[in-house]
Parts: structure tokens; C-alpha cells; sequence
């Protein structure tokens, strides 16, 4: 019989008949106190670090950079990103935006856009290991029905960025500030248009399709937009818009709080009045300035929503009524990707810590 007796610090083996056996031997009283009083010692100096790591992240105001990689540019337009950009165009601090991939195991936050993924003219860094604290966000101002292929995305992202109220970084069109706003849009004598509509996606499916045909009977129309083969450059929409009474700012479709740019852009900054079809009043009331827009659904029938419109167009003071707003409000847009993306420092420190859609097909489509 083959024995054999080795002790490293408090474990003793012993190789006997081929086999090896571990023992643990019991340390002195004393010894083994001062065991526990470093252990205790230990876990409240892990603590202790921990809550540390968790205040930087949450306190308001931490000098701490929240570090934000975009995965890739929506629908591939990119944009500098050198310097301080949040600093510089909204004057949010600690907050660095980078598009550099290299970035990626030490970035707080990366953003997906949704467009790309689904098309798949981008992808998931599956492949890499995750941090555990980095955040994931799902990205997109696009309504449900431009939002194809998300199931395959349940269980990946911590956080949704988009127009809804409800996402944790809401990012809106557009948004409604006290305070008297610029005034000077073309006089109401000088418009020498009715009505005007830009539309790029024509599709004989949809509501507002419907509307407009039905609508133009009724009412001088002017349409502009790739669909029409009159597109307007950028520099010419807006004074384009501004010589008529009425801009239709019809989305696509009617889908809970998207007002896109259709509204706070194309008609606001014109100074043209929207017809709008979209969300519910209550939703247009809830973020637009008090009296600027008139819905759709407020008429039993197209015909007597262009009867209403020629009234309010022959009667300068009901016209007026609808720039009022601009004496005690004024409207923000955002059309800049690097402004949203600054908008998840100023949420950071107050967003869930611990999160995951699980099902982001069934929150997308609610
Ligand atoms: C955070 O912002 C403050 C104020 O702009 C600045 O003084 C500080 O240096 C910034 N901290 C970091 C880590 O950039
Ligand atoms: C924080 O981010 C800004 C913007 O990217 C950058 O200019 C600054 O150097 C960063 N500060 C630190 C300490 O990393
Ligand atoms: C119109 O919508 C219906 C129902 O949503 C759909 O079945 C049909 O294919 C659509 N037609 C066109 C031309 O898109
Ligand atoms: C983020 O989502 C991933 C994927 O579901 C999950 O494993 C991780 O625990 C989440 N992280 C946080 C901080 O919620």
C-alpha cells in the first residue's frame, strides 16, 4: 500500500491506492477569527467600490464621461463627430460621442439603428463578449410599419430611443417651449397659394392617399415630391410651403405620437397652417402649441373639412387666430442624429439599470 502526505497552507492531500484526497484543516481559534474579520473586511471594501462605480454613473452632474458609440450611421449619412459635439450643440458636458468601432469594449452605451440592421447592411457584434454594464439601445424615428424584421431582435436591447413618449431616451420631432418664438411669416394678403403637399413615398394604400384624392376635389392643391417628379431642394421647401394658407402634414401612417417633421418642419417653420392626419388630437394637443393645427378627424367628411378650411381662408382674423401661439410659445426641431444622440446623457443617470425587451416586436407594434 502506497501512501503518500502533502500540505499546502490549510489543505493536506494524501495519494493513496491511486487515489487522491483533499482534507481541510481546522486553523486555531485566533486564526481563523482573523480570517473572518479580513473577509468581512473584504466584501465591505467590494461594497463599498461598487456604490462608488454606481454613484459616478447616477449622480447629476457627474463629471464622469458618458461614452456613446454609434454603430452606424442612419440610412448612411455620417456627420463629424470631432471636438466636444454635445458640449458644442446643446451644451450637454460628459457626454462623448464617437463612431469608432474600436471603441467598443469600453463605450457606456452603443446605439443601433434600426434601418440598417433590418436590411441588413449592418450587424450585431455578436461575435465580441458584452461588457456587463455597456447598454445596447434600439434605435429608430421610424412608425411600426417601417419597422420591419424586429422580431429577431427581442431579448437583445436594453433601451429603445425613439418619438415615443414611452421609449426611455424620447427623441420627438419636434417639442413645444414657452416663450415667444420668431414672428414675420409671409402675410396673410401676400399667399398666393391654397394648399401645398410634399410627398416623396406615394402609396395608393394609405389613409392619407385617400384623403388627398378625395381632398383635391374640393380644394386647390399644390404637391411637390419625388412622387410628383417636382422634388424641392432643401433650401426651397420651406419658402416654397410658406406662400400657402395650408400645409398637409399627413403621415404616412397613424401611429401612437408620431408627428414627424411633416408638422413641426415642413409646416411650423414655414409659418403654413398643418392639416394634420395622424395620431389622435389628444396627441397633436398634448405636444403641438395651443391652436396651430387642424385634424382631420375633428370632420365627419372631407367634403366639410374643405369648407372649413375656406372659411378660416376668407376670414383673415379666424386665419390669424392660428399664429397666436407664436406670442407665448415656440417650437424646437431636431434633425440633427448627433443632437438625439446627446439626448441619452441628459436621461443616463435616470434610465433603468437593469433592463432587457424581451419581447421589443410586441413594443414596437403597442
Ligand atoms: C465634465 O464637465 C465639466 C463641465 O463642463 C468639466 O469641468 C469636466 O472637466 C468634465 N469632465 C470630464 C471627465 O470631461
Ligand atoms: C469627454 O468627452 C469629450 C467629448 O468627446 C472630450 O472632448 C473629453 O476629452 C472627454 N474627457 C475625458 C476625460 O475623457
Ligand atoms: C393594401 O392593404 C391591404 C390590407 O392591409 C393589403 O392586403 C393589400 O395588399 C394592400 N395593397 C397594396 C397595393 O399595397
Ligand atoms: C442588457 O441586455 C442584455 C441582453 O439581453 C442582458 O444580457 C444584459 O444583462 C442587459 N444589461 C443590463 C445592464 O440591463
Amino acid at each position: 500500500m502506497m501512501s503518500q502526505k502533502v500540505t499546502v497552507g490549510r489543505i493536506s492531500f494524501t495519494f493513496q491506492d491511486n487515489r487522491l484526497m483533499a482534507r481541510c484543516l481546522m486553523p486555531s481559534p485566533k486564526v481563523f477569527l482573523a480570517w473572518s474579520l479580513s473577509l468581512s473586511s473584504l466584501i465591505y471594501h467590494i461594497l463599498l467600490i461598487q456604490t462608488f462605480h454606481v454613484q459616478q454613473y447616477l449622480k447629476p452632474g457627474s463629471q464622469r464621461n458618458v461614452s456613446i458609440l454609434l454603430w452606424h450611421w442612419p440610412f448612411g449619412h455620417s456627420y463629424s463627430l470631432s471636438g466636444d459635439k454635445c458640449l458644442e450643440m446643446d451644451g450637454i458636458s460628459n457626454c462623448s460621442l464617437t463612431d469608432d468601432r474600436s471603441t467598443y469594449l469600453t463605450a457606456d452605451v452603443v446605439v443601433f439603428h434600426h434601418h440598417e440592421l433590418s436590411n441588413s447592411a449592418s450587424a450585431l457584434p455578436l461575435h465580441l463578449p458584452r461588457p456587463t454594464a455597456q447598454r445596447w439601445v434600439w434605435l429608430s424615428l421610424e412608425p411600426p410599419i417601417n419597422n420591419a424584421n424586429v422580431k429577431q431582435f427581442n431579448g437583445v436591447f436594453n433601451w429603445t430611443m425613439s418619438y415615443r413618449h414611452d421609449a426611455d431616451i424620447p427623441i420627438p420631432y419636434g417639442k413645444t417651449l414657452p416663450g415667444a418664438g420668431i414672428q414675420g411669416f409671409q402675410s396673410f394678403s401676400d399667399r398666393s397659394c391654397f394648399a401645398s403637399w410634399v410627398v416623396s413615398k406615394y402609396k395608393p394604400n394609405q389613409t392619407r392617399t385617400d384623403v388627398y384624392q378625395s381632398l383635391k376635389k374640393y380644394i386647390p392643391i399644390q404637391v411637390y415630391g419625388a412622387w410628383n417628379k417636382k422634388p424641392l431642394p432643401d433650401d426651397k421647401l420651406l419658402p416654397t410651403i410658406s406662400k400657402c394658407l395650408f400645409y398637409l402634414s399627413f403621415e404616412n401612417s397613424e401611429a401612437k405620437d408620431y408627428i414627424s417633421e411633416k408638422m413641426w418642419r415642413n409646416a411650423f417653420q414655414a409659418g403654413s397652417v398643418p392639416v394634420v392626419l395622424g395620431p389622435r388630437r389628444a396627441t397633436y394637443e398634448a405636444l403641438a402649441p395651443p391652436h396651430s393645427f387642424i385634424h382631420v378627424a375633428d370632420f365627419k367628411s372631407v367634403s366639410e373639412l374643405a369648407t372649413y378650411l375656406y372659411h378660416v381662408a376668407a376670414d383673415k382674423q379666424a386665419y390669424e387666430e392660428y399664429f397666436k401661439w407664436h406670442q407665448t410659445h415656440r417650437i424646437k426641431t431636431y434633425t440633427d442624429w448627433r443632437e438625439r444622440l446627446c439626448q441619452i446623457c441628459l436621461k443616463y443617470p435616470s434610465l433603468p439599470s437593469k433592463k432587457v425587451y424581451q419581447d421589443l416586436e410586441g413594443w414596437v407594434n403597442s
